[in-house]
């Protein structure tokens, strides 16, 4: 019997045509592995076209639960977002396609896993990097690295096998979607001082267009996730779901990030990320309200790590996962609701509140409450000041402007 591969497949252009290469170039038998986080239409149509292809064996997965609950939740939580503005849609959703990779080579004694990514992104490194770290016995294959086919010659190829070539790729651009994101790239998006056309975002209306009434959502948080809306407990796939709807419609979720690539390439990328900037902001609106000073500066500094490692495709890595362990402890009492308002692509946190809120009306309020000692400030500055003031005495300051 032929060595087995299991192969990451999403139906498309370049995995297709990966099925029949495999087996031409490796003279391997082909198992492909569809998982199912929020970016696949019809399962079975695409579990068909991979036998069509020429797969032995076609697995689904659906995968959405684990996903949220896994691997988005635990980034909510931790603030991770890279550079400031990419919520690691893309990212956060390679590093659980390798693991089911891993468990269905091991279910089926393949001796390697494939994957579609080209030799320039960071996914190839996600995928490679997780595989390596969870079952180093097996060999990673990347097609799409080694073929050194051009886009044309990968459709004639697919042309050539009779594989079907999907509508979609006459589409300029490169598009990754799951629940937590869309991520989009190439085309006219390569010059950064082009305006992105508005036909390529297909979650978010755009703000011009958005009703000129505000949406208004309260958004429930148990111990850092979110748990309700206006008041409906319902699971994590759900409020993703749900808040991904309302904020599209609002325009809310469109990111422009020229972000830096792991393989030293800077690239410009287009987001739709509504329920993850929804989402983000109202979790970091609750911490403001339960964390103290010291605690929400310290997690920012996680936060930054915790999205660099992400990125970096080091997701199954010691340090991820001592982070992790810190934010969890984080979590403990970020519980309570937040409320946001939704408007022409914005989104406005307007209330917040929390059993274990740190916020004291009496000790905040300039009305007649006041319960804070302002005859105590005088004596607490004096020393706070102490050493300014010592040290601009010996050493004169440079001359102010
Ligand atoms: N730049 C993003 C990342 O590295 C998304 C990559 C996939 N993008 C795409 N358009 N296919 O996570």
């Amino acid at each position: 019997m032929a060595r087995k591969v299991v192969l990451a497949y999403s139906g498309g252009l370049d995995t297709s045509v990966a099925i029949r290469w495999l087996k031409e170039t490796y003279k391997m038998e082909v198992i492909t592995l569809t998982v199912d986080i929020g970016n696949v239409s019809d399962l079975s149509a695409i579990r068909q076209k991979a036998l069509d292809v020429g797969a032995t064996k076609a697995l689904l997965a659906d995968a959405k639960e684990s996903f949220i609950n896994t691997f988005v939740f635990p980034a909510l939580q931790a603030g991770a977002i890279y550079e400031g503005q990419y919520p690691l849609a893309t990212a956060l959703g390679r590093p659980l396609i390798a693991r089911l990779l891993v468990d269905a080579a091991r279910k089926e004694r393949a001796r390697a896993v494939a994957h579609g990514c080209t030799g320039k992104g960071n996914d190839q490194v996600r995928f490679d990097v997780s595989v390596a770290a969870l079952a180093p016995e097996l060999k990673v294959i990347a097609p799409a690295r080694e073929w050194k086919m051009t886009r044309e010659e990968t459709i004639a190829y697919a042309q050539r096998y009779d594989i079907p070539i999907p509508v979609t790729v006459s589409s300029p651009y490169s598009i990754d979607e799951n629940l937590w994101g869309r991520s989009i790239e190439c085309g006219v998006l390569e010059n950064p001082w082009t305006e992105p056309p508005e036909d390529i975002f297909s979650w978010t209306r755009a703000p011009e267009e958005a009703p000129d009434e505000p949406s208004y959502v309260a958004i429930g948080f148990d111990k850092g996730s979110p748990v309700s809306i206006d008041g409906e407990r319902l699971d994590g796939v759900m409020i993703v779901q749900q808040i991904h709807e309302l904020a599209g419609k609002h325009g809310v979720g469109r990111i422009d990030h020229v972000e830096n690539r792991l393989v030293g390439i800077k690239s410009r990328e287009i987001y739709e990320a509504p329920a993850a900037v929804v989402l983000h902001k109202a979790h970091q609106a609750l911490e403001d309200l339960v964390l103290s000073k010291d605690q929400l500066r310290f997690k920012s500094k996680v936060a930054g790590e915790y999205a660099e490692l992400v990125y970096n495709g080091l997701w199954f890595t010691a340090l991820r996962q001592d982070l992790a362990a810190y934010v969890g402890s984080s979590q403990r009492y970020v519980t309570g609701e937040v409320t946001v308002k939704l408007l022409k692509g914005n989104c406005y946190i307007v209330g917040r509140k929390s059993p274990y809120s740190l916020y004291d009306y009496n000790l905040a309020t300039y009305d007649s409450g006041d319960v804070f000692d302002q005859s105590a400030s005088p004596g607490f500055i004096h020393i706070w000041g102490l050493a300014a003031k010592t040290q601009a005495q010996v050493q004169p300051l440079e001359p102010l402007e």
